[in-house]
């Protein structure tokens, strides 16, 4: 389980992330939604170790959380491969760093699920669709078989069609291989379609969190009335009211 405790980050002499307390459960699914500046992205540096915290403690069962070594899928699929490198090497990378040797059965059931051509890893990340890429992203991401997947913001760079496509396989996978995913998003109805929980964060703090089903029902705080509002006039929450 990975707990943030009263976790607070200092940039300069603000603080980005300001005393927030969360927790989320192996193979469960946790969204943390929230505008632009809210520090999602802060969130995803603490958890990863590459901040410093302030203030607080976060931790995987009372271990530094690097000790599962978790993985991350980044927003901009292509910038989050080696431009020189096939896609293969890039892939492999959190094997080869460990000296370890990738399954073949494993690997092939992957690029089968996430509908990846057989050749593609052979392609330079220039020479496959974005969507391809941020597929081949995920793929890279639980190749050593993380017990915590971090996406961050995984699907606004894809168009709408691919997002649908990509939020299924993601969901599928987890189904099949049990990390939990802590998904940082502005996409509130992505988030109300797949995480377990939903958690807000303004300004660095935390405004609530709640069962995604509770909290699109009735948001407790009325930031997250705003947001859920928001959401329903965009049409965004249509497939799960
Ligand atoms: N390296 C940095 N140095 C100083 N301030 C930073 C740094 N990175 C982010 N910030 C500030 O921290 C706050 C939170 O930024 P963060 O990137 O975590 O937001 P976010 O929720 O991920 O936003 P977005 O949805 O646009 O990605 C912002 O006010 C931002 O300006
Ligand atoms: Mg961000």
């Amino acid at each position: 389980m990975l707990t943030l405790q009263n976790a607070s980050v200092m940039r300069g002499r603000m603080l980005t992330l300001d005393d927030v307390s969360l927790s989320l459960a192996a193979g469960r699914t946790l969204a943390v939604v929230g505008e632009s500046g809210a520090g999602k992205s802060t969130l995803i540096a603490a958890v990863l170790g590459l901040v410093k915290l302030h203030r607080g403690r976060i931790a995987w069962n009372d271990a530094p959380v690097a000790t599962i070594r978790p993985a991350l899928v980044m927003q901009e699929p292509r910038a989050a491969f080696n431009p020189a490198l096939n896609l293969r090497r890039s892939v492999m990378e959190p094997l080869t760093a460990r000296r370890l040797t990738p399954d073949p059965v494993r690997l092939a059931r992957f690029c089968d699920g996430l509908e990846l051509p057989r050749d593609l890893l052979d392609r330079r990340p220039d020479q496959v669709s974005i969507g391809q890429a941020q597929r081949v992203g995920i793929l890279r991401a639980l190749i050593a078989a993380p017990p915590l997947v971090l996406f961050d913001e995984p699907l606004s760079a894809l168009d709408a069609v691919t997002q649908k496509h990509t939020a299924r396989l993601i969901a599928q996978l987890q189904a099949e291989e049990g990390f939990a995913a802590l998904i940082v998003t502005h996409d509130l109805g992505y988030a109300a379609a797949y995480a377990d929980d939903i958690a807000v964060l303004r300004a660095g703090r935390l405004q609530e969190v709640q069962p995604a089903h509770a909290f699109i029902a009735a948001p407790q705080t009325e930031y997250g009335h705003t947001l859920r509002d928001a959401a329903f006039a965009l049409g965004a929450l249509e497939h799960v009211a």
